[in-house]
This record gives C-alpha cells, sequence and structure tokens, in this order.
C-alpha cells in the first residue's frame, strides 16, 4: 500500500489514545483483580508493577520502533527489516487469533450485564453468582459473543482513524471518573479494610514465588497488548514527528492506573460482599453488582459502568482485529473489507469453540480437567506468545538491527535528545530478555 492510501493517526494525543485504548480494556478492569485475587493480592501487584517497567514498556518501544519504520502490519514489518524474523510476526498474528478466541467472550459478558442493569439483575432477587451461571449456561452468551464481533467488525470496515480515535476519546475519561466514584463509594462498604490489606499490604513470603512472577509477566504483556504485533501495527499509523518513548510511557502509566484503580474497587468490594478473592474468571461480575446494589440509582449506575467497560472492550477488540486485517489485507493482497470478514469469520468460529467444546488434558505435566478453549487460549497467548514475542522483539531490535535502527526511531533521526535511549538499550539487551529467559525455564521446572 502506498504512503498516501494508508491511513494515519491525527497527532500526538492521537497516537497516545489509540494505543491506550488497545491496552485498556478487559486485562485490566477484569484480569487483572482476578489474577491478583488467585495470586496472593499485594505480592502480585507488586511484581505486576515492576513487570511493566522492565519488561512491558522497553518491548512496547521496540514495537514502536518497527512499526513505525516500516509502515507495515506485523508479519510484513519484520519481514521486510530481516526475511527470517517474518516468524516472529507471525506469531503475534497467531496470539491475535487466539486472543480473539476467547476476549469476545469476556466482552460479550458486559454487554450482557449492561442491559441486564435494567431487566432483572438487581431486580429479581437472586443471587449475583446464581445469575451469572444462569447467564452463562443460557444460549444468550453466544449471541451477545457474536453481537461483540459485529460491533467490531463494522468499526473496522469504516476505517481505523474514524473509529478508533472518535470511541477513545469519550470512552477513556469518563472510565476514569466512574472508577474514581465507585473507589470511593466502596471506601465506605463494611469490612472494606480487609480488601485494602489484601491489595495493598504485601507478604513477602508469597511475592517472589516464581508463578507469581510468571503469571505478573503475562499479565503485563497482555495488559499492554505488546508481544503480539499489536503495537507494531499501531505505530505503523503513526506519524514521523510522534515521540515514541512519551507515548509508551504515558499509554503505560494510563493502563496501571486503570489496573490498580479496579482493585481499589474490586478488593473491599469481595471482602465486604464475604466473597472469595480467588474465585477466577467470573470475580468481577459476581462482586461488582454488590457495590451497586444498595446505591441510589443502582441500575443506571450499574449500566453506565458495564457500557464503559463494554466501550473499553471494543478499542481492545479493534485493535487485536486490525493486526489481523492488516496482516490478511496486505500480505494476501486482500481487499480490507475482504479481510476484515475473513477475520470476523474466524473469530466467530474460535469463540464458538471455546464455548462449546470441553475436554481433558494430560500433556508434559500438565493435567487439566474439564477444560475448554477459553483457558487454553488465554494460557497459550498471555503465559506463552506473548512473552516469546517479547523476549524475540528484545533480541531483534537490539542485537539483531544495527544500533541506529533504535536510535533514530527513538530520537526521530536526531531531532529528538532522547536522553531515555541509553537506559532502554541497556535494559533491552540484557535485563528483559534475561528475566524472561529465566521465568521460562524456570517454569517448565529446569531450574
Ligand atoms: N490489552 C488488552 C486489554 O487489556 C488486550 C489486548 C491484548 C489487546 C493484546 C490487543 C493485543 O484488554
Amino acid at each position: 500500500m502506498s504512503e498516501q492510501t494508508r491511513a494515519s493517526f491525527g497527532g500526538k494525543l492521537s497516537a497516545i489514545l489509540v494505543s491506550a485504548g488497545s491496552a485498556i480494556g478487559l486485562g485490566s478492569i477484569w484480569r487483572f483483580p482476578y489474577m491478583a485475587g488467585e495470586n496472593g493480592g499485594a505480592a502480585f501487584l507488586l511484581v505486576y508493577l515492576l513487570c511493566v517497567f522492565v519488561v512491558g514498556i522497553p518491548v512496547m518501544l521496540g514495537e514502536f520502533a518497527v512499526g513505525r519504520a516500516t509502515k507495515l502490519n506485523a508479519v510484513g514489518g519484520f519481514r521486510s527489516l530481516s526475511r527470517p524474523w517474518r516468524w516472529l510476526g507471525y506469531n503475534g498474528v497467531l496470539g491475535a487469533l487466539l486472543i480473539s478466541g476467547y476476549y469476545y467472550i469476556v466482552a460479550g459478558w458486559s454487554l450482557e450485564y449492561m442491559v441486564s442493569s435494567f431487566s432483572g439483575l438487581y431486580s429479581s432477587g437472586i443471587p449475583f453468582s446464581e445469575q451469572f451461571t444462569a447467564f452463562q449456561a443460557s444460549p444468550r452468551q453466544a449471541i451477545y459473543t457474536i453481537v461483540f464481533i459485529l460491533l467490531t467488525h463494522l468499526i473496522i470496515i469504516r476505517g481505523v482513524e474514524k473509529g478508533i480515535e472518535k470511541a477513545s476519546k469519550v470512552m477513556m475519561p469518563a472510565l476514569f471518573i466512574i472508577l474514581i466514584i465507585m473507589a470511593v463509594r466502596v471506601a465506605f462498604m463494611p469490612g472494606a479494610v480487609e480488601g485494602y490489606r489484601f491489595f495493598l499490604n504485601p507478604n513477602f513470603k508469597e511475592a517472589f514465588s516464581a508463578n507469581t512472577i510468571f503469571t505478573a509477566i503475562g499479565q503485563a504483556f497482555f495488559s499492554l497488548s505488546v508481544g503480539m504485533g499489536c503495537m507494531v501495527t499501531y505505530a505503523s499509523y503513526f506519524k514521523k514527528n510522534n515521540n515514541l518513548t512519551n507515548t509508551s510511557l504515558s499509554v503505560a502509566l494510563l493502563t496501571l492506573l486503570v489496573a490498580v484503580l479496579a482493585g481499589l474497587v474490586i478488593f473491599p468490594a469481595v471482602f465486604s460482599a464475604g466473597l472469595e478473592p480467588t474465585e477466577g474468571a467470573s470475580l468481577i461480575f459476581n462482586t461488582l453488582p454488590e457495590i451497586f446494589k444498595d446505591m441510589p440509582l443502582a441500575s443506571l449506575w450499574s449500566a453506565t459502568f458495564f457500557l464503559l467497560l463494554t466501550l473499553a472492550s471494543l478499542t481492545s477488540t479493534i485493535s487485536f482485529h486490525e493486526v489481523l486485517t492488516a496482516y490478511f489485507a496486505e500480505e494476501h493482497k486482500l481487499s480490507r473489507k475482504r479481510a476484515t470478514y475473513i477475520t470476523s469469520a474466524l473469530s466467530i468460529a474460535l469463540c464458538m469453540l471455546s464455548l462449546f467444546w470441553v475436554f481433558d488434558i494430560d500433556f508434559a505435566g500438565l493435567k487439566l480437567e474439564n477444560t475448554s478453549c477459553f483457558d487454553l487460549f488465554d494460557y497459550v497467548t498471555a503465559n506463552i506468545l506473548m512473552p516469546l514475542g517479547g523476549l524475540l522483539t528484545c533480541i531483534f531490535v537490539v542485537w539483531w538491527m544495527k544500533p541506529d535502527f533504535l536510535r533514530n526511531e527513538i530520537t526521530n533521526y536526531g531531532e529528538l535528545k532522547g536522553r531515555a535511549y541509553p537506559l532502554l538499550r541497556f535494559t533491552l539487551r540484557y535485563i528483559t530478555p534475561l528475566l524472561i529467559i529465566y521465568i521460562f525455564i524456570k517454569n517448565i521446572g529446569l531450574m
């Protein structure tokens, strides 16, 4: 595609908005609390923060550099710099495909909660956890999943610039505001203190178990949308004068802020309502209604929150849909429209697989009974494909490419001072890759 016909995002702020739109979503508001709940709360938060700075931000900058330098999709970007490295792009495309296979389902839950806020969630008197289980057993779950895929499809088909920028500009400030209101509200719930203790007061004995670090690195990759070509694809639409360092720092800080706010909302409510922080994927859907139920205008607050969560999820689904759409369009020379249809059809197929196929795994020490592609896709992307993509991105950007490559992108060919460059290069060369390798080895049980 020529420079003229390829889309580009408006200006500096747009680059931050769209990238933060991709990053902020179910990862920070749904996945982060449930991972933290299962992995010791405050200990997890601490390790997660560390991973964002040591792993997430550097890798994001590496991806930005590749995307903006090449102005191509994930596969094309790496390939145009060095042919064998196209496989790193394929790793991203596979990651985007597998995320599509379950993310829409959870996004659909949010959509359903938005609607049912007005139709029974609060008025039926049935315990929230029972309502959630009933919803999962009904065909509505599949319908909402498909509706969500179609929504994403519609936005993508209108083109990246219009849809994504607009959605992010409105949604993000609103999301912050409602999270802050909710955080203030839960502080007054009885027993909330227990929740703050769980989330903010680390127990160092648990803090550094290999599994906590493994899960936290996965969460850092997932929540920042790095390690799978998403930021390569988005940066391919950035302008030449965009300050990549500032963009990545802003995106990471905004994402962190949302995740921490989500924790400050969920955990006090969990303990106040006598629920368990370890309950897994259903955690926020069973907990949040507890916050709203005694508020005046409960349905309205609840619907507003789930509307914002739906929008936040939408700006994320758009981003991995775009990884696949750009790949199909540019690598297989299809029209964008065709590429969009193929991506949406694949997403529907994979989500249906996740919803309707249950199986057992007993393979290489991994024993899971009654599991589904939902869990498998989540585990494989966040804990394997994305860290692997991140590791290879480090090696590519600072070991394989000449030093000029990263320096030029970080300093915009000498226009910016690039004070962070030496630190970034050092981190990308040694710290990030060694940490990922260490955690991989440790987790396969070789050490
Ligand atoms: N970061 C997104 C979220 O937290 C999920 C995502 C992962 C989006 C990878 C794109 C690529 O919801």
